[in-house]
């Protein structure tokens, strides 16, 4: 490259870089490169000396001239740029106003509900359980019919149940429904845990809502009996309330999707000798077990020859209004902020 070449595209360099300098950094970065005691510019005149006359003679205006009008635009940019800055911060002055509100910034938590089934579901998990799922508007057949409850069953006027103006379909009055839909499905063995709302059209109060959420397990195999329903019911309850001494109560009790059926209890985890959540009794009810009934397998196309299961449905929202403190079912359903925010991220 002759030094004419040089010249031209040091200039062309320089001027490349200055018009992209949007700060008074990148402006200090382009005279340290080009202009400094040891810039590409500077340095290129120091050769100046080394030439013969001749050359000297038509290189030497070059090189002036190249430092002048690269001096001379820096000097420009960097009086624009500065000017530039200057506006741009009274710009910002102009817009900050000392007397403004800043909001409180509100923290998400997360509601008890999603932090209870998530507990529920990770201790289920680790026992192998699949994690499953059905709709809430659903017919005759899933909430009634299949699971045992023929037209006539006087069992159906506990249920309170909202038709609506389709006939034959409903709101789901529990979630053992969902048993059914797995039941259906045609894979066995089924290990499976259900967490969802059910409606019942009943009177409200402190403690009843027309809507609540129930928490539904399943487990079909051959050979499942009754040890195996405790067992499970053991370890997810005692990890669900994290105490070593939890005890289980089975009473016998009628549903007509088991066989045998029975209420399930628990040794109040909060006390000793008696207190105000488990009414001095030192128990608390926690819903509804057992065998599942040959007429429910044999509706699902199951043979209860071969397989046998057991099924449980709890009150999730009395779990969790007994696990929490929760007084009132409405504070639970309605969510208000400021009880909410009660609620961390932990269980
Ligand atoms: N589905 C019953 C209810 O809502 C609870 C239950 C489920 C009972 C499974 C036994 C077995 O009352």
């Amino acid at each position: 490259m002759s030094i004419q070449e040089k010249i031209a595209h040091l200039e062309r360099e320089f001027f490349e870089q200055l018009a992209t300098a949007t700060s008074l950094e990148d402006l200090e970065q382009c005279r340290l490169t080009f202009l400094s005691r040891n810039g590409t510019i500077t340095q290129l005149m120091t050769i100046l000396k080394e030439l013969p006359d001749q050359e000297k003679r038509i290189v030497g205006p070059l090189l002036n001239q190249l430092k002048k009008t690269t001096e001379q635009a820096f000097l420009q940019r960097q009086t624009e740029l500065k000017a530039m800055l200057a506006r741009a911060d009274q710009e910002r002055m102009r817009t900050f106003d000392v007397t403004a509100y800043r909001f409180h910034e509100l923290q998400g938590s997360l509601h008890p509900y999603t932090l209870t089934i998530e507990h529920i579901e990770n201790i289920f998990m680790s026992m192998g359980f699949i994690i499953a799922d059905g709709p809430e508007v659903e017919t005759d057949w899933y909430n009634f019919e299949a699971l045992n409850i023929p037209a006539d069953h006087p069992a159906r006027d506990m249920h309170d149940t909202f038709w609506i103006d389709v006939p034959g379909m409903l709101l789901r009055t529990h979630t053992s429904t969902v048993q059914i839909h797995m039941m259906e499905q045609g894979k066995l063995p089924i290990a499976m845990v259900n967490s969802g709302r059910v409606y019942r059209h009943e009177a409200t109060d402190a403690s009843h809502d027309i809507m609540f959420m129930q928490t539904e397990g399943m487990m079909i195999d051959t050979n499942i009996s009754i040890a195996n329903l405790r067992a499970v019911l053991q370890e997810w309850l005692t990890n669900l309330f994290d105490t070593k001494n939890l005890n289980l109560r089975l009473r016998p009790s009628y549903f007509p999707f088991v066989e045998p059926g029975f209420e399930v209890d628990i040794s109040c985890p909060f006390c000793k000798d008696g207190c105000s959540v488990c009414k001095r009794s030192r128990w608390i009810e926690m819903g509804g077990t057992g065998l599942i009934h040959p007429n429910v397998l044999r509706a699902c196309k199951i043979d209860p020859n071969k397989y046998s299961g057991f099924a449980f449905g709890f009150g999730l929202t009395r779990l969790v209004m007994l696990k929490y403190g929760i007084t009132d079912i409405r504070l639970l359903h309605s969510a208000p902020i400021p009880f909410l925010q009660q609620f961390g991220h932990q269980y």
